[in-house]
């Protein structure tokens, strides 16, 4: 599983831990998941395209890098991915935003869509997808379909968690695509919760239950 990176590093794995606390309370999970997702976009970004440009300093002239405006492009996954957005905004405050809704079936678990949004002339940029927590990985590999459907092309996704079993799932259908994420926990329970997880990530950030 070359293309899954766990990112290990001190701040996100302190403030993931404090996001998995019962305790937590709404406002302050809301701050993590914000906080979390810029740290693993700051490892997702790496190999983001640069251009060359000139400048002037108040010293004089210089030339620069800088990441092509149509880039990167965001599709958070309704409605927890929206809690990755500001993460996502802090970083690259220019960036466009595509939303596709998605639900699952309390019955069946199988991802169903209600909604899909994308900006426009997104074939060739790079494009990540944005949904918390990676279970079952239905809902992540419907919407990377879509992506896909609408002819993107390049298509990462960052995760704060995932099931063993969630990844196993979307690699199986989208083999190409690379995932960033806080950690792979141990196993789904017979509800598709992510066991130990951090519960409903949606609920958490939004007070909802
Ligand atoms: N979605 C969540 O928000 N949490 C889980 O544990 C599984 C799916």
């Amino acid at each position: 599983m070359e293309q899954v990176f766990v990112v290990n590093h001190p701040l996100v794995q302190h403030k993931l831990t404090q996001c998995r606390r019962v305790e937590t309370e709404t406002w302050q999970f809301r701050g993590l998941v914000e906080e979390i997702t810029a740290l693993l976009l700051y490892e997702a970004v790496r190999d983001l395209k640069m251009v060359d440009t000139d400048l002037i300093t108040p010293v004089g002239k210089g030339r620069g890098k800088i990441i092509d405006r149509a880039e990167p492009v965001f599709v958070a996954v309704l409605r927890a991915g929206l809690g990755m957005v500001p993460g996502a905004l802090r970083l690259f405050p220019y960036a466009r935003f595509g939303h596709i809704g998605l639900y699952r079936d309390h019955d069946t678990l199988v991802p169903v869509e209600y909604y899909c949004n994308l900006p426009p002339n997104i074939e060739s940029v790079d494009c990540f997808l944005l949904e918390p927590m990676l279970a079952t990985g239905g809902s992540a590999s419907h919407a990377l379909t879509l992506l896909r459907n609408a002819g993107v092309n390049n298509v990462r996704i960052l995760s704060l968690i995932a099931a063993p079993e969630g990844v196993k799932a979307i690699l199986k259908e989208h083999p190409d695509v690379k995932i960033y994420l806080a950690s792979i926990d141990k196993k789904l329970n017979a509800k598709a919760y992510i066991v130990p997880g951090l519960g409903d990530a949606g609920d958490r950030l939004f007070g909802t239950d």
